[in-house]
C-alpha cells in the first residue's frame, strides 16, 4: 500500500493540512525514485521522515520546496499544494516559495560571510527590512528563537563558518526563520552533531514546532520518537505507512514497517 490511510477521529475533521502530496513521482532519467505519493503535513505538528537508505526520503523532502529543480534529471509529477495551491504550477516564483518553505540540511552549510550577514542575507534579498535597525531586530529575534543569540551576541562580526557544528546549524536555522518562513524542512539536520549539539537541536526543534510546520529526515528511530507527532515510513520509493507517531512505532500496521523499527530492513 503506498497511499495514505485516510485520517480518522476529531482531529482530521478540525485540521486542514498545511502541505500535501497528491499522487507525487519522482523520476531520475529512467530511476522512478517516488511512487505515486499521497501525505498530508500539518501546521502544528512536526513529521518526521523515515526509512532505509536510498528509499526516497531526500528526494521527496527537496520535492516540498522545489529544490528537485536544481537536478537536471530530475523530473516531478503530481501536485504538492502549500494551503491550497500546487507549488509546480507555471508561474510559481520559487525564489519565494523557498522563502515560504524553508530548508536546513544534513551538513550545516553557513555561507562565508559574518554571522549577522548569515542570517540578513534572506530578509536583505526578499526587501523585509527598510531600515538598519529593521534588519538588527531581524537578526537578533531571528538568532533568539534559534537559541544562539547568547553564544554569538558579541561576535556578531565574525565568520559564521567559525563556529562549532552545532552552533552553525543553529546559525543555518537563523538563517532560515529570518525570511518568516511557513515550513522548515530539514534533511538528517543532526546527523553531522555530537549528542550534545542534536540534543540542542532536537529541544529547538520542539520549541520552534508551535510556529512553524516542521518537517524532518532522520535515520535515528529515537529521534522521531522524541521530536514528532506523525512519522510516515518510506521503503523503496513507496510511503508504505503514515500515522501519529506513538502508533507507528508500537503498532505498524504494515509488516514492511513493523520489520523496518525492529532491525530486520534497513
Ligand atoms: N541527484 C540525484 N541524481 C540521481 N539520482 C538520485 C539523486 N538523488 C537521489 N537519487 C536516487 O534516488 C533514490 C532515492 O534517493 P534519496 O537520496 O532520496 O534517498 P534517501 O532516502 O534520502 O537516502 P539516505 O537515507 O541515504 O539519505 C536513490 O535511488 C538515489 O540513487
Ligand atoms: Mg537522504
Amino acid at each position: 500500500m503506498n497511499s495514505a490511510p485516510a485520517e480518522t477521529g476529531p482531529e482530521a475533521i478540525q485540521a486542514k493540512p498545511k502541505m500535501a502530496a497528491r499522487g507525487v513521482n519522482v523520476f531520475y532519467g529512467d530511476n522512478h525514485a517516488i511512487k505515486d505519493i499521497d501525505l498530508d503535513l500539518y501546521a502544528d505538528k512536526v513529521t518526521s521522515l523515515i526509512g532505509p537508505s536510498g528509499c526516497g526520503k531526500s528526494t521527496f523532502l527537496r520535492c516540498l520546496n522545489r529544490m528537485n529543480d536544481t537536478i537536471p534529471i530530475c523530473h516531478v509529477t503530481g501536485e504538492i499544494l502549500l494551503e491550497d495551491e500546487n507549488i509546480y504550477t507555471s508561474g510559481i516564483d520559487v525564489v519565494q516559495l523557498r522563502a515560504r518553505v524553508g530548508m536546513v540540511f544534513q551538513k550545516p552549510n553557513p555561507f562565508p560571510k559574518s554571522i549577522y550577514d548569515n542570517v540578513a542575507y534572506g530578509p536583505r534579498i526578499h526587501g523585509l527590512a527598510a531600515h538598519r535597525t529593521d534588519l538588527d531586530e531581524i537578526v537578533t529575534t531571528s538568532l533568539e528563537k534559534a537559541g544562539l543569540w547568547q553564544e554569538v551576541k558579541d561576535r556578531l562580526d565574525s565568520s559564521g563558518t567559525a563556529l562549532s557544528g552545532g552552533q552553525q546549524q543553529r546559525l543555518c536555522i537563523a538563517r532560515a526563520i529570518a525570511v518568516n518562513p511557513e515550513v522548515i524542512l530539514m534533511d538528517e539536520p543532526c546527523s553531522a552533531l555530537d549528542p550534545i549539539a542534536t540534543a540542542k537541536i532536537e529541544a529547538l526543534i520542539d520549541e520552534l514546532s508551535g510556529r512553524y510546520a516542521i518537517i524532518i529526515v532522520t535515520h535515528s528511530m529515537q529521534q522521531a520518537a522524541r521530536i514528532s507527532r506523525k512519522t510516515a515510513f518510506f521503503h523503496l520509493g513507496e510511503m508504505v505507512e503514515y500515522g501519529d507517531t506513538t502508533e507507528i512505532f508500537t503498532s505498524p500496521k504494515e509488516d514492511r514497517t513493523r520489520d523496518y523499527i525492529t532491525g530486520r530492513i534497513g
